[in-house]
Formats: C-alpha cells, structure tokens, sequence
C-alpha cells in the first residue's frame, strides 16, 4: 500500500515520541515523516523504523505536501500552527486543548464517535479529547449503550507524565531528593508531588472547579452525544510516571446489573475487562502503562440507588489517553476516505 507524508509537531515531547513507537507498531502507512518541534530541539536525531530522522524547527514551509500532521505542542502553539498546516491541505490532529470547544472541529474517539470524524472535511482540524476524558468514555459507550446513563460522578488519580516530560524529571528528581536527605522545590507542580497526592490540575475557574474538571465534563457530553447529562468530576494528580485511573460512580435510565454490565464491557471495542477480586485482579496503572486497551474491573452495584453502578478504570495516558487515539484518528482518516495516498 502506498503511503502517506505524515509530519509530527512535538516530536521531541513525552506525546510525540510515543506517536512514533505507535505508528512503528500499527504499521501506519507512512512514506515521508517531517519531525518538527521548537528551535530549541532543531538538529537532534530520531530513530524511526531504523532510519534516522532529524528534528526541525517547525516552519510553514515544513508542512508543505502533508497528508496528515499529528500535533502535541500545547495549545498556544497549536492555535498558532494548525490554521497554517490545515490551509496547505494536511488533516491537522491536535492533542492540545486549543480546538476542543469549537463546534466545526469534531472532537473524535474511534471506539465511540467514529462518524463525527466526516466534519473534518471543513476546517480539517479533528480535535483530540482530553486523556482522563478518552479512558472514561470508552468504558461509558457501551454501558450507556446497555443502560442509558443519566449521572457520572469521576474521581481521577493522573501520573506526572500528562504533564509531559518536565513533570516525569520533577517527580524523579524529588525521589531522588527527598530519599538522600536533600531539600527539593515544585517547578513543574503547584506543590511537591513525590509523596503526596496534588488535588489541581489545570486552573481553577470561578465555580472552584479546576479546567481539567470542565474538560472532563464538557468533552464527555460531546463525545457520548448527551448534551444534559449530570456529570461532576474531580482531578487529582498523584506520583506515578504512566497511568491515570478513575474511581467512577454511574446512575442509569434502565436497570443494569453487575453481570451485565460485565458481559457489555467483555465485548466493547478498546476494553479490557479485569474484574476477578476473588483473585485479585483489578485495574491498576503499573498493567495498563504500556498497553493500548483501556482496562475496567471493580465492576459492582451500588445499592445506595436504582440503577447504579462503581467501577475503576485505569489506560496509559500517554497512548490512549493521547498518541494511539491520534494515530487512530489517523486510520479513519484513511478507512474513511478523508485522505488517500
Ligand atoms: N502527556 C499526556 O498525558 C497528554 C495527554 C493528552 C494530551 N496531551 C497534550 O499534548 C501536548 C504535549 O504534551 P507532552 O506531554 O508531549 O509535552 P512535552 O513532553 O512537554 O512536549 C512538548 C513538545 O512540544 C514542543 N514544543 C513546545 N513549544 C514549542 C514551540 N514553541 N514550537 C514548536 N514546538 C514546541 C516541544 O519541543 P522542544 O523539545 O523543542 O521543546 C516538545 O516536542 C499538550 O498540549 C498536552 O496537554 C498530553
């Protein structure tokens, strides 16, 4: 199969370079890879399917004949940028925030919204959710599907890495600190991480809601297509390297028993059920790191209402929760006949 000419802005950061090792691994079609970032990184070499690739500045002569451009910049540059990659004809997925609330830039999880991804055919810019927000859809989907959900309440528990490189070195460094009697200071986090748990992610907005919290509860009325649902959340950040977890309280239309909801998690696209507490298996963030499935368990009724049920779910933050939901942004790109080689 031919391929494409594919270029990535962030190459160099924590999301970027799990972009590359996810399209080594799926075996996307890729003919040409432009690998920018900021001056910064200009000049430094990345492997890629046993070539070596050097790292440019991003320009606008640098997306030139782009199919596809993967960003993870952080929002300001990807505001400055995707307008510029989109108008020379490159299908622009974003991880940042920066287009997530706009209503002509559809905001895509394969496993729950495939379809939206056809209004990309305007502005081609496809917004990448929010990593908390990706997880906790792909469990709802098909319980929503089962049951129909009228109320989440979603408590997080994110490692440092959502936080990109920077906050992977702070929480290192402070270990390492804190464990040879050595003073240690926050830079990357409001307060030190190592050994203690951070209950702020993102600012606070005026309700005292933090905007990760926001993030969580308008991208989940977007994606599920439930634009009332009741949905309150909390994010914490906690000393961990990879995994974001989520302890989740859900109330129903219809009834839905434990076994049911079992039975439609086994079968759901990107799920991998873990729910035998008789053996101790469960969901935590050291199995989930490294894989691509979004992992559920602690699947039980919650007879404090009708038609409740709790759950814990656990995903990489860094590849569903962003690279391998990008790349495959990617695939429906292809599979859907918005790009062709
Ligand atoms: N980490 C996660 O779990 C996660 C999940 C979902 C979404 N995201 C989003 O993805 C984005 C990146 O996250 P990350 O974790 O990969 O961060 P990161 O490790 O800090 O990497 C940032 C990348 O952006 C590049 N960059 C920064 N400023 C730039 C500029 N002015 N011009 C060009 N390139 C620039 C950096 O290049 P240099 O090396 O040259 O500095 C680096 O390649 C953020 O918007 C984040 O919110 C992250």
């Amino acid at each position: 199969m031919a391929g494409f000419k594919l270029a990535i802005l962030g190459a160099t950061g924590a999301v970027g370079r799990e972009m590359l090792s996810i399209l080594e691994e799926r075996d996307f079609p890729v003919d040409e890879l432009v690998l920018l970032a900021s001056k910064r990184s200009e000049g430094e070499k990345i492997d890629f399917r046993g070539d070596e690739i050097t790292v440019r500045e991003v320009s606008e002569r640098a997306f030139h004949d782009c199919d596809i451009a993967l960003f993870s910049p952080g929002a300001e540059v990807s505001r400055r940028w995707a307008p510029i990659a989109a108008a020379q004809g490159a299908f622009v997925v974003d991880n940042s925030s920066a287009f997530r609330g706009e209503a002509d830039v559809p905001l895509v999880v394969p496993e729950v919204n495939p379809e939206a991804i056809d209004q990309a055919r305007g502005r081609h810019i496809i917004a990448n959710p929010n990593c908390s927000t990706i997880q906790l859809v792909v469990a709802l989907k098909p319980l929503h599907d089962a049951a129909s959900l009228t109320r989440v309440v979603v408590s997080t528990y994110q490692s440092v890495s959502g936080k990109g490189q920077r906050g992977m070195a702070e929480l290192e460094k402070q270990v390492s600190d804190l464990m040879n009697c050595r003073e240690t200071a926050p830079e990357a986090f409001q307060h030190r991480i190592a050994f203690n748990l951070i209950p702020h992610i993102d600012d606070f907005t005026e309700g005292g809601a933090t905007k990760e919290e926001l993030k969580m509860v308008n991208e989940t009325r977007r994606l599920l297509d439930l634009p009332s649902l009741a949905i309150s959340a909390t994010c914490v950040r906690v000393p961990l390297f990879i995994g974001h977890s989520e302890s989740v309280n859900l109330s129903f239309a219809r009834p839905i028993t434990a076994e049911q909801a079992r039975e439609a998690l086994l079968t759901a696209p990107g799920v991998k059920l873990l729910d035998d507490p008789a053996r101790n298996i469960y969901p935590m963030p050291m199995l989930a790191a490294g894989d691509s499935a979004v992992h559920v368990g602690r699947v039980r009724e919650d007879k404090s209402q009708p038609n409740g049920l709790d759950l814990f779910i656990c995903a990489d933050n860094l590849r569903k929760g962003a690279a391998l939901n990008a790349v495959q942004i990617a695939e429906l790109l292809v599979q859907r006949g918005l790009v062709s080689a």
